[in-house]
């Protein structure tokens, strides 16, 4: 039972939103070409449009669009998929992250405007994912370099390029493709307590199972927020472009999984299992707000009498991000989350703003406020 404390007034939800795009028109006066990661003292860096994290400034500004109406939000989105296509072209540092690339930008540009250069593009990073597909294991390919056997648990997320473009293109070998890999992480990621691995590297030859890695968690039998949360939105996507009840089930083991180890304020540490008493740990608001919009995703799919569950849970998280670590109230103030965490173990990027994590802010708000349309 949710209490009326947790369900988020329509009242606060605007105010939140009506600050987030203040925040987003003064962004935009930056003028970025290259892409926002990440802000640590309330200017965004900015990186090649290459880099994994390169679509979720312009999918924050295509969802603005949606929501608005205003048309200097798609006039601003617009030049970056273009931006991305080019460094095909070239050398570069694409791998299986397309799908965080290309669908906030190609694919939702297409289907909010039905420009065929986006679907072509769409299509184009979907044929390059699934030719990462390894058949011995099966498993796609998350890394380059000598990294044959490695996959990753963000991977989920990349996923809905495929399903899209099965549906899109008629050809199911997409589709077969993602479940494939779906069903393997089922077997080899989501551990029996609905916690999950980050990395799992196999032998690219057998398809056997060699070892797990820690990842950007603490260690290999730990539990990367980030990762959790990525496992329970990707699975909650593939049962929406599936219909297969295996990968709902899932995705609800892990949700109940995180819900359980969320401290008292809502908001993840970065892992889980970083510590026996996690009090001194860092947060990871990029965690918190994929999550919640992961948990809108799930509540939106089960049975109403099971979906105030994920709804609670999903609006504690936004409100305590809104009230505890935003700076809604700090318009000049680049990046809108902080206290996300990037890569701990290394620490890189702990305690700052990252994009990604504004971006799944966002889309929960905007999912809150009743736009329905899914860009994952
Ligand atoms: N996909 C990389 C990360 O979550 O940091």
């Amino acid at each position: 039972m949710i209490n009326e404390q947790t369900r988020l007034q329509q009242s606060e939800l605007a105010e939140w939103w009506a600050k987030v795009q203040i925040k987003v028109d003064r962004m935009m006066q930056a003028g970025w070409t290259e892409a926002p990661h990440v802000s640590a003292v309330g200017k965004y860096d900015q990186i090649k449009v290459d880099q994994w994290i390169s679509g979720f400034w312009p999918g924050m500004l295509w969802l603005l669009y949606e929501m608005t109406g205003e048309q200097r939000y798609r006039e601003a989105a617009e030049p970056w998929d273009e931006r991305m296509e080019q460094c095909f072209l070239r050398d570069n540092h694409f791998h299986h992250d397309v799908g965080f690339q290309f669908l906030p930008t190609s694919v939702i540009r297409y289907k909010l405007t039905g420009d065929l250069d986006a679907r072509r593009r769409g299509l184009f990073a979907a044929n390059y994912l699934a030719g990462r597909f390894n058949p011995a294991g099966p498993f796609i390919r998350a890394w380059p370099r000598d990294q044959t056997g490695w996959s990753i648990i963000d991977s989920m997320m990349n996923l809905p390029l495929l399903f899209w473009a099965s549906e899109e293109s008629g050809d199911p070998r997409f589709k077969h493709i993602a479940m494939a890999h779906a069903d393997m992480v089922l077997r080899t990621f989501i551990r029996e307590d609905g916690s999950v691995h980050h990395i799992v590297v196999f032998d690219p030859e057998s398809g056997e199972v060699e070892r797990y890695e820690g990842g950007q968690g603490h260690s290999p039998s730990s539990s990367w927020s980030r990762g959790q949360a990525w496992a329970l939105y990707g699975m909650s996507c593939a049962y929406r472009y599936t219909g297969e009840e295996r990968y709902l089930r899932a995705a609800k083991r892990v949700a109940h999984y995180f819900i359980s180890a969320l401290p008292e304020d809502h908001v993840a540490h970065w892992d889980f299992r970083a510590a026996a008493d996690l009090t001194d740990e860092p947060r990871d608001t990029s965690a918190a707000s994929c999550a919640a919009s992961g948990l809108i995703d799930i509540a939106r799919q089960v049975a109403p009498e099971e979906s105030a569950l994920y709804e609670g849970a999903a609006a504690r998280i936004i409100r305590s991000l809104s009230l505890r670590y935003s700076t809604l109230d700090q318009p000049e103030y680049e990046g809108i989350l902080l206290g996300a965490t990037g890569h701990k173990p290394v620490d890189v990027n702990v305690n700052v703003s990252l994009i990604y994590g504004d971006y799944y802010y966002v889309e929960a708000l905007a999912k809150c406020l009743g736009w329905n349309r899914n860009i994952f």
